[in-house]
């Protein structure tokens, strides 16, 4: 796809005397992009770029943003205008189609996702052999992995019925989150009903109980529905690049996702929504003084950071973050609770760090997770299952690009070279010299 945007203009890059001349690509947005593809070939040289921090591993019509703008957009479309007016299944088909549902695509759509929410009675069982205390995200990585024994026909022909293939993912990884969050109770598992909405769903087979029914708030299932949309996609990030290049050794879906949850589980990428709540627990718990914890953060000989700040691309405001604090107010006043203690802390410990100049000269402002835990929480969901609650938003941006990668004509098994800095060759030595 990235030999359709390439200019006529070229870089010149002067190497040990020769002149090589690289092709630009320009993005529909404007992005610019030095194409290197050949310069190995040409030149014997690589680039070293530790991090990903400038490498642009393909070209994608899914997401774009600006992190020096704070702008999202799904598929053109901008975030807010997808928060304030869609429910997560319709930006969940956005992402996977690369255009808005009708109304018949949506019902569609819908009824596919009530049809596919059970999973196989055997994979239930599989929920009795974790030990107590299993990290959901590792039950969710499992059993997404597993899917693809009991649903084989997705390995056979992948692009055969994308919408039956998304709407299986969607509808079964609800089911085995809430399942996995069940079971940890060690409580009667509700199944999927199909009279209601995705977020309804999820919530009811998460809260309801044989001896006291769960009352569906609106509310509450209005801003799940966001936070899930705010989550859908956002391009190259640990998670996403992680399934693309797990994918691009033709794995199956289910596997690449789940290689997906697994990057997606670490403190620094969906892992910083429950560690953004434990630390404000810790600071709370430990008398408020929260001037502490953010002199720790400054201290370049403290590994300490303040979770939920900072983020690879955004330096400015985080467009999600804004539309999560305002879901929050709206949470906790359905909830009736009129003050939280952690979300009073957490609006002091913004207001702090966007007049400290040491957060100011690095362009550290509060991520979407610094307030999507305090939601999570008023809705009774727990801190362990925050990290699975990031995956179910981010699925359809994983199925999207998986999708994009197998169908890309350039495509090609992710690769990276490296620099080797080892010792040279050296003389073998027979384990009786040693
Ligand atoms: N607290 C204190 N200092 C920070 C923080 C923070 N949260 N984040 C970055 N910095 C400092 C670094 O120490 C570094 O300082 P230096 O230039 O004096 O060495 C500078 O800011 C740049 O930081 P990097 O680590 O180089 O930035 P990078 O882009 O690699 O990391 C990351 C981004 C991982 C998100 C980082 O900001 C971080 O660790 N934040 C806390 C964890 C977090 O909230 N993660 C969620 C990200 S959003 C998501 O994945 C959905």
């Amino acid at each position: 796809m990235i030999d359709k945007f390439t200019t006529d203009r070229k870089a010149k890059l002067i190497l040990d005397g020769k002149t090589i001349e690289l092709p630009i690509v320009e993005g529909s947005e404007g992005e610019k992009a030095i194409d290197i593809r050949r310069l190995r070939a040409e030149t014997g040289y690589i680039t070293i770029d530790s991090g990903y921090m400038n490498t642009g591993s393909c070209a994608s019509d899914i997401t774009f943003l600006d992190g020096e703008k704070g702008v999202l957009q799904y598929r053109g479309y901008a975030i807010e205008d997808l928060a304030a007016n869609c429910s997560f299944i319709e930006v969940a088909y956005l992402l996977i189609h690369g255009r808005l549902p009708n109304r018949d695509e949506l019902r569609n759509f819908s009824e596919l996702l009530g049809l596919f929410a059970l999973i196989h009675e055997d994979m239930v069982h599989f929920f009795d052999r974790f030990p107590a205390g299993a990290s959901p995200m590792s039950i969710l990585s499992s059993m997404v992995n597993c899917l693809c024994n009991f649903y084989p026909e997705m390995n056979e022909n992948p692009m055969g019925n994308i919408d039956m293939m998304a709407a299986r993912l969607l509808s079964k990884v609800r089911t085995i989150a809430a399942f996995s969050y069940k079971k940890s109770l060690g409580s009667p598992l509700v199944y999927p009903r199909h009279d209601l909405s995705y977020c309804a769903n999820f919530l009811n087979m998460m809260f309801d109980s044989p001896v006291k029914p769960y009352e569906i708030n609106a509310t509450l299932v209005r801003a799940l529905n966001q936070l899930l949309i705010l989550h859908g996609d956002h391009e190259q990030n640990c998670s996403t690049a992680t399934v693309r290049m797990v994918g691009s050794a033709k794995v199956n879906l289910y596997a690449s996702i789940s290689a997906g949850i697994n990057a997606l589980w670490g403190p620094l990428h969906g892992g910083a929504n429950q560690a953004v709540m434990e630390m404000l627990e810790e600071i709370h718990a430990s008398g408020g003084n929260y001037r502490k914890y953010i002199e720790r953060a400054k201290d370049p000989n403290d590994p300490f950071r303040l979770v939920g700040f900072g983020h690879r691309v955004y330096k400015t405001f985080d467009p999600r973050s804004r539309i999560i604090k305002k879901a929050c107010d709206d949470v906790l006043e359905a909830m009736g609770i009129n003050s939280d203690p952690l979300l009073e802390l957490a609006k002091e410990i913004e207001e702090v760090v966007l007049r400290d100049d040491y957060f100011v000269e690095r362009n550290l402002y509060p991520n979407v997770d610094f307030y999507s835990g305090i939601i999570y929480r008023a809705m009774g969901i727990p801190v362990n299952m925050f990290t699975v609650m990031f995956a179910l938003g981010r699925l359809p941006g994983w199925i999207a690009h998986w999708i994009e990668m197998w169908n890309d004509p350039n495509g090609r098994i992710s690769r990276p070279r490296q620099v080797y800095v080892g010792p040279k060759r050296r003389k073998f030595v027979p384990l009786g010299e040693r």
